[in-house]
């Protein structure tokens, strides 16, 4: 399929699954920044413990275990093995957003501190950011953010514990509960009727207003994007463990929910410089709001709306309509690849997944579950990867499942009956 014909399926919202013509070899390769982000979440981690005690029994590591999926791949016929990244159960923040987002706060939040002698360098004691006199430093400063809900919940709350003044823009598809969840810990919540790609445009023009602001970039935060690519080094680490081979004849295959794509970018960068060729990553966006797929087909970085969708989806953490240029050139050459998910086909897979494993996640975050089966349907149509072809049975196929902790009961009730009713409608 060439660029125009792809335009046509992604306008025409029909789901599909798009190969990257721009995928290059890659070896695995020390990456400085990766190992920075690292060093420092490392470094926080006693802090965290003492700001967050449900992290004191983890040492203050935000991290989330990895789960086989007996049940649902047996439903899914799928070969290899299955497995679910369940970041959807991250301590805090309750999503994805956790790694990159306290990464950059603390980023920030540890620059202050040594510019004001608070910390001597950065082998001293980050406890002493939990101390009055750096609630007070930090008070007379403002972090500003735009998003769609889950990012907002990670800032806010790491920033509002802290003692920042915290501001979380949030756009129309914002879910009411996770602007009241904000509101609760003392965090400003500015509404926006508008999408994504406005509020965005409003935090980045009120944070500038303020001379102490520090606006959070969503669109454009390499802070955001090494936080994320941590998860790799996490992942890797997990998989030794549990004594998962991953080489080229035993490909790991990762299956992601985009929205802006920091975080799937971030986590492809960073598996991608561990595990080279051996990787192969997708990314998975709702067929209303297809934004990186676009931004990888075309430089110029289109919005959805350009090509006549409305970016209206019920899965509000991918509801965006323009993609993040920066991650989109940066992980041009990285990702193998991205397919698109009709809303009925999310709350299905939710279903499915909580009543095969009794896992709840939110429908954003059920995006990856069908990519395993649309992989190998690919593959079969000799679409894809040719090696990959004669090596799923020895493949390990990750889900990520990244958000949906936080989401109150009766939330998730409506989400279940939705999607029993779409697992009738459709198979
Ligand atoms: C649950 C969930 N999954 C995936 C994503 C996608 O992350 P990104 O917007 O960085 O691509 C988000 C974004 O908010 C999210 O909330």
């Amino acid at each position: 399929m060439n660029g125009n014909s792809v335009k046509q399926q992604l306008a025409a919202a029909n789901p599909l699954f798009w190969h990257n013509p721009a995928l290059m070899p890659c070896s695995p390769a020390a990456d400085a920044e990766l190992e920075a982000a690292a060093a420092r979440l490392e470094r926080c981690a006693p802090l965290l413990a003492e700001l967050f005690p449900e992290l004191a029994s983890d040492g203050g590591l935000i991290e989330s275990p990895l789960l086989e999926l007996p049940t649902l791949q047996r439903l899914l016929g799928i070969s290899g093995r299955l497995l679910l990244k369940a970041d959807h159960a991250l301590p805090i923040a309750g999503s994805v957003k956790a790694r990159g987002g306290f990464h950059e706060v603390l980023c920030h939040a540890e620059q202050l501190a040594l510019s004001a002698g608070l910390l001597h360098d950065t082998d001293d004691d980050y406890r002493r950011l939990a101390s009055d006199e750096a609630r007070r430093l930090f008070a007379g400063h403002s972090l500003v953010v735009a998003s769609t809900g889950n990012l907002g919940l990670s800032i806010g709350m790491i920033g509002a514990t802290l003692g920042f003044r915290t501001r979380v823009h949030m756009s129309n598809d914002a879910k009411e509960w996770k602007k009241q969840r904000l509101r609760d810990r003392g965090v400003e919540v500015i509404e926006h009727d508008s999408d994504y790609s406005a509020a965005v445009a409003a935090g980045r023009a009120a944070a500038i207003e303020d001379p102490k602001g520090y606006f959070v970039d969503d669109e454009n935060s390499p802070r955001l994007f090494f936080g994320y690519a941590v998860a790799a080094l996490r992942l890797q680490r997990q998989l030794a463990s549990a004594g998962i081979r991953v080489d080229s004849d035993h490909p790991l295959l990762v299956y992601i929910p985009c929205g802006v794509g920091g975080a799937p970018g971030g986590i492809c960068y960073g598996l991608r410089r561990l595990f080279g060729d051996a990787v192969h990553c997708y990314f998975a966006e709702p067929v209303a709001a297809p934004s990186v797929l676009l931004g990888l087909l075309d430089p110029s970085v289109p919005s959805v709306y350009d090509i006549g969708l409305d970016c209206c989806t019920e899965a509000d953490g991918l509801a965006v309509g323009r993609a993040s240029e920066w991650v989109c050139e940066t992980i041009r050459s990285d990702v193998d690849g991205v397919f698109t998910v009709s809303d009925e086909s999310l709350f299905r897979d939710l279903f499915q997944l909580y009543r095969s494993e009794n896992l709840a996640v939110e429908p954003s975050a059920a995006a990856g579950i069908q990519g395993p089966a649309r992989l190998m349907h690919e593959l079969s149509a000799k679409q894809g990867p040719a090696h990959l072809h004669d090596r799923m049975e020895q493949a390990t196929h990750i889900v990520w499942s990244t958000g949906g902790r936080l989401v109150p009961d009766n939330e998730f009730e409506k989400f279940l009956k939705r999607g029993k009713t779409a697992s009738k409608e459709i198979n």
